[in-house]
């Protein structure tokens, strides 16, 4: 493996642990339940968005206080209103009884001071907006605000901010990557910088692990971690193909749901060719690989929705049209999915 910039070699001890082991509300569900010395632990989250309030529940369910914050009220009135729809939905799902849901919604503090919610935090997540001067200040005042001792979490989607955040104890500075919906997806990418410390990785996987969460781990920063590189080579090749007229967006989702869907339920993509056979990939790709789209942009097929203004779910058209529907009814429903997904594949 390529070692550069002085980033430590990659040591593997072992196919990364996903054996189902990815959701584990309604066992136990009390910080004493966690490992020590978690137990103790008090987490606060910084931005109270699509993905703070989601993780704020994910640490919440498993039993630690945490501290929810955000510069704008009425962000963290909604998160409030999401998370009680949340616990609702894992109730109804038999994810959570009934009366985890009162305890779980008291661990929760919603507050309007940074420095009220960081006060004796050993974790920080940051899941403020994506722009790097905004993370930039937030650092700085978390500097000075947090123990030397806290550890710092950044859920960035994409920028190097080993690249421009200036704090004391870079050592204690890590990414956590989460997916949307935080509570429900089990994937969480662990990214260190060159100066995070091997017991601070350490830390972050085996707390994640103890939430029930799959930490993948990368061995530095690489813009799109695993996931978007792949994702965003898959999304290349699907709208350059409706670009060309060979196939039709709902044929590729078809085509995706009916194969990689249920095999990736339980194999990647490294698995899979396990079973195909090396050589065989090799043939293939070495035929396919230059016939592949390279282009260095978006497709014509993404431009075009986009100049339109049909944005998806969020603005109630994409390529579909969503019929007025709200984006509350469209995300429970395809949480709802999500859950039955998940459950399905721990029985694997
Ligand atoms: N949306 C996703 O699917 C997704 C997935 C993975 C990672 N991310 C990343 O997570 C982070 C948050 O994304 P999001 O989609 O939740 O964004 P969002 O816009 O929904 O929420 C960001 C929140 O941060 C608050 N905020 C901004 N500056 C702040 C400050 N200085 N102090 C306190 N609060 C502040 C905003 O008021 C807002 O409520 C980003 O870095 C994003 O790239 C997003």
């Amino acid at each position: 493996m390529e070692r550069t910039n002085g980033q430590r070699p990659f040591t593997r001890q072992g196919p990364m642990q996903n054996s189902g082991g990815t959701f584990k509300f309604g066992s136990g569900n009390r910080a004493d339940s966690m490992p020590a010395p978690f137990a103790a632990w008090k987490i606060a989250v910084v931005g109270a968005g699509t993905m703070g309030h989601g993780i704020a529940l994910a640490f919440a369910l498993s039993g630690l206080p945490v501290s929810l914050t955000d510069q704008d009220p009425r962000q963290l009135e909604q998160a409030k209103r999401l998370i009680a729809a949340h616990l609702q939905l894992l109730a109804e799902m038999e994810e959570i009884s009934a009366s985890q849901i009162d305890p779980t919604q008291n661990r929760l503090s919603y507050c309007g001071r940074l420095e009220d919610a960081v006060c004796g935090a050993n974790l920080v997540v940051e899941a403020v907006c994506e722009t790097p001067e905004v993370k930039e200040s937030l650092y700085a005042l978390l500097d000075g605000l947090c123990s030397e001792n806290t550890l710092l979490a950044s859920n960035t989607s994409a920028l190097n901010i080993y690249d421009f955040l200036t704090v004391r104890r870079p050592e204690r500075l890590i990414i956590t990557h989460w997916f949307n919906p935080p509570h429900l997806m089990p994937l969480v990418e662990v990214v260190p910088g060159p100066e995070t410390s091997p017991q601070t990785i350490e830390t972050i996987k085996t707390l994640l692990s103890a939430l029930g969460k799959t930490p993948a781990l990368l061995t530095r920063y690489v813009p799109g971690f695993i996931i978007n590189r792949l994702a965003m080579a898959i999304m290349r090749e699907a709208s350059y193909m409706v670009d060309q007229g060979w196939t039709s967006p709902e044929d590729i989702d078809a085509a995706v749901v009916a194969t990689f869907g249920p095999r990736y339920a339980f194999e990647g993509p490294m698995g899979l060719a396990e079973n195909v056979g090396w050589d065989v990939i090799r043939s293939v790709l070495t035929f396919l690989a230059p016939r592949l789209q390279s282009a260095s942009g978006p497709s014509a097929f993404i431009d075009g929705l986009c100049a339109a203004g049909r944005l998806g779910v969020k603005t109630g058209r994409g390529m579909r049209d969503y019929g007025g529907r709200t984006i509350d009814e469209i995300q429970d429903e395809r949480n709802r999915k999500i859950l039955r997904m998940i459950r399905a594949v721990k029985t694997l």
